[in-house]
């Protein structure tokens, strides 16, 4: 027998049921904001043509040229593990016609996806995106909206975070501007590293997404596109913040946040957490009008964000997640085997009826079961031994205060259900 013991890849981790109830929170609570919204759940394929991938994120890219996780299939197809889902859900968008009807389709995924990008803290090869893709308006209180709707599910969790905000034009003022910079940057050529002065060339706003310390007093003096937006992007850009304004949203502008995807254009926008550390950014975002055009479907105007789930969970406030936290309304403790199988009857009789039940089934004595219903943190522990069988009556007792009292099985189903109505709010979806 083989005796090598397996561990996971580098850059992924198992996700324990220990740590589990705070991924269990963010998640609700995002399908309960989407929900609020207006937003339908879209899911699909995590594995996709490697074309859609370099066609919609673009080939210059951080993520198509270094990053995605692509090989060869049984049928000699390249497939590539989904660095991101916009494209994929506009691939799906097109592929199934969802504009057909015109209006405005608001979608939303969770789900993992795949960059081999080098680990550090915050970054994962396999890590987990919330987002929400809004497809057929160019109306720029949407892309406020859009803003609003992931701040406000950031807030319902307790999260602190800053919103950076620029516009990066469109196919008018944008070629115009990339002319001013790309004369900009032949002043600094021999000083920039090889893959700024590759992309001065071939895509020269992906030079602001290096990272290279030599290069950043450099890109810092270049100039901005925000200095050169064409009267429509201009008015586009004011009226979002006119609408952020509105809604009493905070932002920064940073001219320099043209973001590591190619599709985006007019609004771009990230939200940051100081809690994070250099891989601060919780939220990415933007308008990518184009995209459907580029992967073949017709003009559709978009704009959607993606949230980090797992950088979410780092900064999520812990006594959130504390309330989320499985554990046991009742804990069923036993002695003896007619005794057994009365707990096993209402044990079923309360979990029909939407109660959290839970026993040990090695019986054991009365001391060790105890402890694992404190193990669990069980809000009631009900005994269930000789006497109170013959007497169809049974001892409950409440852990938080030690008060001890008898009850018949429906004064049970009576007492739970009235507890439960009281409970303050844990596992409930509601955002307060
Ligand atoms: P992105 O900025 O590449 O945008 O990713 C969005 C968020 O995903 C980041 O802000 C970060 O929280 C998280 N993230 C990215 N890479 C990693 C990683 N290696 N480990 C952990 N978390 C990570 C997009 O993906 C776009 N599709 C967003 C979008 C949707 N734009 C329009 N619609």
């Amino acid at each position: 027998m083989e005796d090598r013991v397996f561990n996971n890849l580098p850059g992924t981790r198992d996700l324990l049921p220990e740590e589990i109830a705070c991924w269990h929170l963010a998640e609700d609570r995002a399908r309960r904001v989407f929900d609020q919204y207006g937003y339908l759940e879209i899911r699909t394929p995590i594995i996709e043509p490697t074309e859609l991938f370099a066609r919609g994120i673009g080939g210059d890219t951080d993520i198509v040229g270094k990053e995605m996780y692509t090989f060869e299939d049984q049928s000699s197809r390249s497939v590539t593990l989904r660095p991101e889902a916009t494209a994929s859900v506009v691939r799906a968008f097109v592929q199934n016609a969802m504009y057909r009807g015109g209006g405005v389709r608001k979608l939303y995924y969770i789900g993992p996806m795949f960059r081999h990008e080098k680990k550090q803290k915050g970054r994962w090869r396999q890590f987990y995106q919330i987002g929400a893709e809004s497809l057929g308006s160019d109306h720029p209180a949407v892309d406020a909206e859009m803003i609003e709707m992931a701040l406000w599910l950031l807030e319902s969790l307790g999260i602190q975070a800053r919103l950076l905000l620029n516009s990066i034009g469109c196919g008018q003022c944008r070629p115009r501007y990339l002319d001013i910079l790309r004369l900009e940057l032949q002043k600094y050529l021999p000083s920039l590293c090889e893959d700024c002065r590759r992309r001065s060339a071939t895509n020269s706003l992906r030079v602001f997404d290096c990272k290279v310390e030599s290069c950043q007093p450099l890109i810092e003096k270049l100039p901005v596109i925000t200095d050169h937006l064409c009267s429509e992007c201009n008015d586009h850009f004011a009226r979002v913040k006119g609408y952020l304004h509105n809604a009493q949203i905070g932002y920064e502008i940073v001219p320099r946040l043209v973001r590591g995807l190619d599709y985006y254009v007019r609004t771009t926008f990230e939200i940051v957490s100081g809690d994070l550390g250099s891989q601060n950014a919780l939220v990415g975002g933007g308008r990518y009008n184009g995209l459907s055009e580029i992967l073949g479907g017709p003009p559709v105007q978009a704009i959607g964000f993606a949230m980090g789930l797992d950088r979410l969970v780092m900064v999520l406030p812990k006594e959130q997640g504390d309330a989320f936290q499985w554990k046991p309304e009742l804990f069923l403790v036993f002695m003896g085997e007619p005794a057994f199988v009365r707990t096993l009857e209402i044990a079923r009789s309360l979990r029909r009826r939407g109660h959290r039940c839970d026993l040990d089934f090695s019986g054991g004595s009365i001391k060790s079961q105890m402890r694992l219903a404190n193990k669990f943190g069980a809000e009631h522990v009900l005994i269930i031994g000789e006497d109170e069988l013959a007497q169809d009556r049974y001892s409950i007792k409440r852990l938080e205060d030690s008060k001890q009292w008898h009850v018949t099985l429906p004064e049970l189903i009576e007492y739970l259900a009235s507890h439960k109505k009281k409970e303050p709010g844990a596992r409930s979806m509601t955002p307060e």
